[in-house]
């Protein structure tokens, strides 16, 4: 296979202050011996040159951006930095986490939130791990067949408009992970996010692009007055504020959760949700919890991973994955047919449980030990082949994607956070909250809202996922932390793309782990996406040779370009400090100090 360069830069570089900012491009800085944060810090295995086919878009030994102490990444230089300032004024990385994630409510509404919900994986230095579900759950007047039409045919609503709306977890959940291991108030961990939302911050293109884009979304909402004034997205180098969106952070600042939930936020929801002809109601705001939950912990090849469980499919399905990849002694050099296969093979088995299994355990059984154990793994491998089998002869029950922003963050003292929030879709559903200045989410598609058929993504799932009021609809969120085998922080990582977070996210800890990249080329490396239905092996434009693809049709495999791949945002120890990148493909940056 022909090979472009490789030279992964791990050549260190460390500003003793100050960070490299925004930085995938980052110059490197003068390398420092520097101990890593978190105390005696193991060995970090070696870095590896990467290679990559010779036409694949991006080049392989980039550097991420490095710091000695502490390091962002999210899809939102604004965001990081702003995290950053919380770290300096003596917050921990939780603090950071959440002044990222109210910041990106504010810089990247497209996907960052307070309308929509997410999940936090939280490992301190001291060796606890928490885990925080705040996942949008059915209103309370939510049915299974509520999308359905009399004349038997489905519609748009499950993605568009008021009924596509879940009840919002974002404020909730972000408030107890401050509360429960943050050190700073949330005022202080807030003023950050307030400030970009008061004084505004200026539009790049790829904000004004992204606004443009979503024209068809946004105008049919009270948002069209925010984001298209005058019917056009906000041009690039203008400065854009959003007064209405300060007020209602402040008013989250000084008064907690209860703001939202119970106060005059809860008011503006409702109100709005009565105006379109939404279903969501007091009640149904009140009612809402945040769930602190046990992460999944899993080995993989002598590293130790913490993830999400469900009601996000993402930790399940990225374990078994691993799991069933563990079988075999080493995996096959990267980016040839036998790679693409033994992946591919243990995706679409993952992906089989995860459609017909996983739903929310406050409603359904899961089977999260027996499908995230050894021994499992094993039973699978030993049905695998050397060639493709159809997803239709495996799986026994019917299985089921998103715009989605994930971030990590450690600091100075080895505390790590890994945060993926969604809308569900870009801008979610449109809906967008008069007065309070934020979107609302169309998290309902994420339910099995057309049960038998695929949703946005091409995902069919079973009864597992029906909606039911209350219920958490599936994800495929996978916030991860991973741990050398000595111990120590190695990975933060995650991702954004609806089931492609499973798989990419995935790929990004097999690029770390068993092809030894550094993290710029784990995250540039090229990647294949299977999930059982649509009975199809994605792979990325030039990121699989001609001889490869080739030798995969041989054994069977029906190929598609594209839709192969989401985009993940990591943190990784490294000599000296952490190295900080995202992905190549989405926007936003690392900061660091
Ligand atoms: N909304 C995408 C997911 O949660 O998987």
């Amino acid at each position: 296979m022909p090979a472009v360069c490789v030279a992964a830069g791990l050549a260190l570089v460390l500003a003793a202050q100050g960070c490299h900012s925004s930085a995938t491009h980052g110059a490197p800085a003068p390398a420092s011996q520097h101990a890593a944060a978190g105390g005696a810090a193991s060995a970090i295995p070696a870095r590896a040159a990467a290679t990559f086919p010779a036409d694949w878009r991006f080049a392989a030994g980039k550097p991420a951006t490095i710091a000695a102490h502490a390091m962002i990444a999210s899809n939102s230089e604004l965001a990081s930095e702003a995290g950053v300032e919380v770290l300096r004024k003596g917050g921990n990385a939780v603090d950071a986490a959440v002044a990222v994630g109210f910041a990106l409510a504010v810089t990247l509404p497209e996907a960052g939130n307070i309308g929509g919900g997410g999940f936090m994986v939280i490992r301190m230095a001291d060796g606890r791990s928490a885990a925080f579900d705040y996942r949008e759950v059915a209103p309370l007047a939510a049915t299974a067949t509520m999308y359905a039409h009399s004349d038997g045919t489905t519609g748009t609503e499950s993605v568009v408009g008021p009924l596509a709306v879940g009840v919002p977890g974002a404020v909730a959940g972000l408030a107890a992970a401050s509360k429960t291991f943050g050190r700073l108030p949330l005022r202080e961990v807030m003023a950050p996010a307030i400030r970009l939302a008061r004084d505004g911050f200026v539009a790049d293109s790829a904000f004004s692009l992204s606004v443009a884009h979503a024209r068809g979304r946004i105008a049919p909402y009270a948002g069209a007055s925010v984001f298209l004034p005058y019917g056009e997205a906000p041009a690039p180098g203008t400065r854009f504020t959003q007064p209405a969106l300060a007020r209602t952070l402040a008013l989250i600042a000084s008064d907690g959760p209860d703001a939202f939930y119970h106060g005059p936020i809860a008011d503006a929801i409702a109100e709005e949700m009565r105006n379109d002809g939404g279903i969501i109601t007091r009640e149904d705001l009140a009612r809402y919890t945040a769930v602190r939950r046990v992460p999944l912990a899993s080995t993989y090849r002598g590293y130790t991973l913490y993830t999400m469980p469900p009601p996000s499919s993402g930790g399940v399905t990225i374990i078994e994955a691993l799991n069933i990849l563990e079988t075999y002694p080493s995996l096959p050099p990267f980016g040839t047919a036998a790679y693409a296969h033994e992946l591919t093979d243990a995706f679409q088995r993952a992906f089989i449980d995860r459609n017909g299994k996983l739903g929310d355990p406050a409603f359904v059984e899961v089977p999260v030990a027996r499908l995230t154990g050894k021994p499992y793994a094993h039973e699978v491998r030993s049905t695998m082949a050397d060639h493709a089998q159809p997803t239709s002869r495996l799986a026994t029950t019917v299985p089921e994607g998103s715009q989605t922003t994930h971030y990590s963050v450690v600091d100075a003292d080895g505390n790590a956070v890994a945060t993926t929030t969604t809308l569900n879709d870009l801008y979610g559903s449109g809906v967008f909250v008069r007065g309070a200045g934020f979107f609302l989410n169309d998290e309902m598609d994420d339910f099995a809202a057309h049960p038998g058929l695929p949703n946005q993504f091409g995902l069919v799932e079973g009864p597992q996922n029906a909606i039911a009021p209350g219920k958490r609809m599936l994800s495929s969120m996978a916030p991860t932390i991973v741990l050398d085998p000595g111990g120590q922080l190695f990975l933060v990582t995650g991702g954004r793309g609806g089931p492609r977070i499973i798989t990419s996210t995935a790929e990004v800890i097999l690029n770390t782990i068993d092809y030894h990249m550094d993290l710029a080329d784990a995250l540039a490396a090229p990647r294949i996406h299977h999930q059982a239905i649509p009975d199809q092996l994605r792979y990325e434009r030039n990121g699989l040779t001609q001889a490869v693809r080739d030798s995969l049709a041989a054994m069977g495999y029906t190929l598609g370009e594209g839709q192969a791949t989401g985009t993940c945002a990591a943190v990784m120890r490294v000599p000296g400090g952490y190295a900080g990148a995202v992905d190549p493909r989405a926007t936003g940056g690392a900061a660091g100090y």
